[in-house]
């Protein structure tokens, strides 16, 4: 079967990479689309080398821009490409704005579409990525969940379980990897860190963008820092936030890491606090504590069974949650089933028998 792989933004890239290794190895041909949402070297191609992605087959280069700008120059640019490329089938991952475009230009064409992590549901429609997810599953043809509880978000919508197939977490396949066939990184040395350390991630809109909210929580870190050093690795939207704020004495800022050093901070750190929702599982896997500056999480098998504590935004819970979690026993903590890097696998299968069922009508 002919796949073409959607990446666009920085949490695409570590879901695209296991997919399209397996997909080789089992003699299926690739094709990759990087749409440009996210193009800093430290966004973007710093992942592709240290994920071994290989350069994509087309680039549309769409850069920043608002919601709708974004979406609208995925979409332009893409129709072509599938038309010109004739896939079997279009694999979109994750919930950022290229995925919801792509997937929309398959719809139209009749082209089916495959979903990565189908299903999550955080209930918030203030977030962007919720509207993706929403968006996507309504329209995409095969729904690839990473846990059941995503299969119970969709079958509460009435989708034909037909649709569903629950793969695992295709993200754990990504980490295993990492861990055990790339070389350890400096990272902690180059960074100049001794002893304990926590890593912080903020990027959310709803967190970084009101410099009042961003004040706060920056408040609740500095004085997390008094026990623990942080380090926060920061992206492009925060950091220019933050320069228009006192600088923090506690909290060490530094560049976006690529996936190699980032994975070793975290896989090396005590404590983890975070927006991000790919964080939220990769320190569930680690049974790493993890401490979600948000008010709901579309993962919330993270919180039921992982190592991640939903803190809200209120610089005082987030306090105590940090300390407490510093002090509670990582025994038990358990790795959600099917988070076992092999996802990549039975996602290929699923891919197969579905295309050969659709091909016998
Ligand atoms: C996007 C995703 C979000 C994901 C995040 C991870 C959507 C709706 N959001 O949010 O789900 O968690 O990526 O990083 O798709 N910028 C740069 N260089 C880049 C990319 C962005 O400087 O390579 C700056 C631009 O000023 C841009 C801003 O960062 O306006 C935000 O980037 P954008 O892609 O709009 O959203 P993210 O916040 O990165």
């Amino acid at each position: 079967m002919q796949v073409l792989t959607v990446v666009g933004a920085r949490p695409n890239f570590m879901k695209a990479a296991p997919l399209l290794r397996r997909l080789r190895a089992r003699g299926h041909g690739c094709q990759l689309v990087h749409t440009g949402q996210h193009y800093d070297e430290n966004m973007s191609g710093a992942f592709f080398r240290d994920l071994g992605l290989p350069p994509p087959d087309r680039h549309l280069g769409v850069g920043s821009g608002s919601h709708a700008q974004m979406t609208a120059k995925v979409i332009a640019a893409f129709e072509p490409v599938v038309l010109e490329l004739r896939p079997d089938v279009v694999v979109v991952v994750g919930d950022v704005n290229s995925t919801l475009a792509c997937t929309l230009v398959c719809s139209k064409l009749l082209v089916p579409v495959a979903h990565v992590e189908a299903g999550l549901r955080s209930r918030d429609r203030t977030m962007p990525e919720e509207i993706n997810r929403l968006v996507t599953d309504c329209l995409a043809d095969l729904l690839l969940t990473p846990s059941p509880d995503a299969d119970e978000n969709l079958r509460a919508e009435g989708v034909d379980p037909a649709r569903i197939v629950c793969v695992g977490n295709i993200m754990i396949d990504a980490l295993r990897h990492r861990f055990e066939h790339e070389p350890p990184s400096d990272v902690v040395q180059r960074l100049g860190l001794h002893g304990d350390f926590g890593v912080v991630t903020l990027h959310r809109p709803s967190n970084v963008d009101e410099p009042a909210m961003l004040r706060s929580i920056m408040g609740a870190l500095e004085a997390i820092g008094r026990d623990l050093p942080l380090v926060f690795p920061c992206h492009p939207r925060t950091r220019a936030r933050l320069q228009q704020q006192p600088d923090p004495a506690r909290v060490r800022l530094c560049e976006p890491l690529g996936y190699l050093d980032f994975t070793e901070l975290v896989r090396r750190c005590r404590l983890v606090l975070t927006d991000s929702g790919g964080l939220q599982e990769e320190t569930t896997w680690h049974r790493i504590p993890c401490i979600t500056i948000r008010e709901n999480t579309e993962r919330p098998i993270t919180v039921s069974q992982g190592s991640n504590v939903l803190a809200g935004t209120d610089p005082q819970r987030i306090q105590e949650l940090a300390r407490a979690a510093l002090r509670r026993d990582a025994a038990g903590y358990r790795v959600p089933e099917l988070w076992d890097g092999n996802t990549a696998d039975r996602i290929v299968d699923a891919l197969e028998r579905w295309l050969a069922a659709r091909a016998r009508g």
